[in-house]
């Protein structure tokens, strides 16, 4: 059992989605096992047992090869990274303002989580199997079966990507073995790039001349035109995270003395991108101030900002946005960003407090 922060939101419960409060979030590097996300596709959580589970690579590989737990252990090095891992649907529930996407998840901003995490390279495993000539696209099979796909979870990337040093088969998430809901006994960590790449129970790496057909490549995690519907094939495959910040502390409708107070947030690039510059304003963006940017953990990982905001008594709305380091900025309003499935609201950060002036006066 774990102990999920107060305040957290549970979407469904089979399968098994949540998200902890933004404020959970808040002023750490690290997010504590137990107020991570939890996204899930199918009922059913796979348990496997570490002891007989075996990982398969197979594909457009000279030496397909089969892996034990402890075979991975000791034929290769581990490495440890910090990563935050994001879901596509983050900040849904921005979208679902404008107009509602059928059948999908109100995610707030808490489909985001920073973890240390261990294990081998991908690219070490690759190399040992040897990557055919020809072969473009690394598939991960996961070991559970969603009812919408009937099928395993399956996606892939680049194998470009796939051979980065920062791409993780991981078994160890903040110092720890990896829980079995976080995708035990091995799960893949690919930084920048949406959560749904990172596949847990991981299975099978399998090596090909194409992107992954599988459910959540072909027909889901995909940007549609807002008067499009899934279909296999439609839209573009969501790949690198586009940059995006939220405010964090204080909570959304909080109510806080007036004067100084004190706004925290977290941001994150994406792709191989970095944060730059975290812009606040208390105008809806009729002007803006520079927050103070923490130092990030990794170039991998999200980046906390702060700033202070003299709040005279009243309402006030307080909005964000973050430039990356390729000039891209947070767009103003969701209605730009609508797409059928309601992936990567990444518009403008907004919260509202409510300013009290001390009674002692
Ligand atoms: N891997 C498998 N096998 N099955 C899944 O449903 N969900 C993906 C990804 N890997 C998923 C998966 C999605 S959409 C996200 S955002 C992340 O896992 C969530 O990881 P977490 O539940 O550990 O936070």
């Amino acid at each position: 059992m774990t102990t999920q922060p107060a305040g957290t939101t549970v979407h469904s419960s089979q399968p098994y989605n949540a998200e902890p409060p933004r404020t959970a979030l808040a002023d750490r590097d690290l997010t504590p096992v137990d107020a991570f996300y939890h996204r899930n596709h199918a009922a059913e959580r796979p348990r496997l047992d570490p002891a007989t589970w075996a990982l398969r690579v197979d594909g457009m590989v000279e030496r397909p090869a089969t892996f034990s737990l402890d075979a991975l252990r000791e034929r290769f090095r581990e490495h440890s990274e910090v990563v935050t891992l994001q879901c596509a649907g983050n900040r849904r529930a921005g979208l679902m303002e404008v107009a509602d996407p059928p059948g999908e998840t109100p995610w707030g901003p808490g489909a985001t989580g920073t973890a240390r995490w261990a294990g081998v390279r991908l690219a070490d495993v690759l190399r040992e199997a040897g990557v055919a000539p020809g072969a473009t696209d690394v598939a991960f099979t996961g070991a559970d079966v969603a009812e919408e796909a009937d099928e395993p979870y399956a996606v892939s990337v680049p194998l470009e990507k796939a051979l980065a040093d920062e791409v993780l088969l991981a078994w160890s998430m903040n110092d720890a073995p990896l829980p079995s809901a976080h995708g035990a006994p091995v799960r893949v960590v690919v930084p920048g790039w949406i959560g749904a790449r990172s596949v847990k129970w991981l299975e099978r790496v399998t090596v090909a001349d194409e992107p992954s057909r599988g459910h959540f490549q072909a027909v889901a995690y995909r940007l549609l035109p807002a008067d499009d519907a899934p279909a296999p094939g439609r839209g573009v495959a969501l790949g690198p995270i586009a940059v995006n910040a939220d405010v964090l502390s204080p909570a959304d409708g909080a109510e806080v003395p007036a004067g100084p107070v004190r706004v925290t947030g977290d941001a994150l690039a994406g792709g191989d991108r970095t944060v730059v510059r975290v812009d606040v304003s208390t105008d809806d963006g009729a002007t803006w101030h520079e927050a103070d940017l923490e130092p990030q953990a990794s170039r991998w990982s999200w980046r906390h900002w702060h700033t202070t905001l003299d709040l005279p008594a009243g309402t006030t709305r307080v909005v964000a946005r973050a430039w990356d380091s390729a000039a891209g900025v947070q767009p103003a309003d969701p209605a730009e960003l609508w797409n059928p499935k309601g992936y990567v609201n990444n518009s403008w950060a907004r919260v509202t407090l409510h300013a009290v002036a001390s009674g002692g006066g």
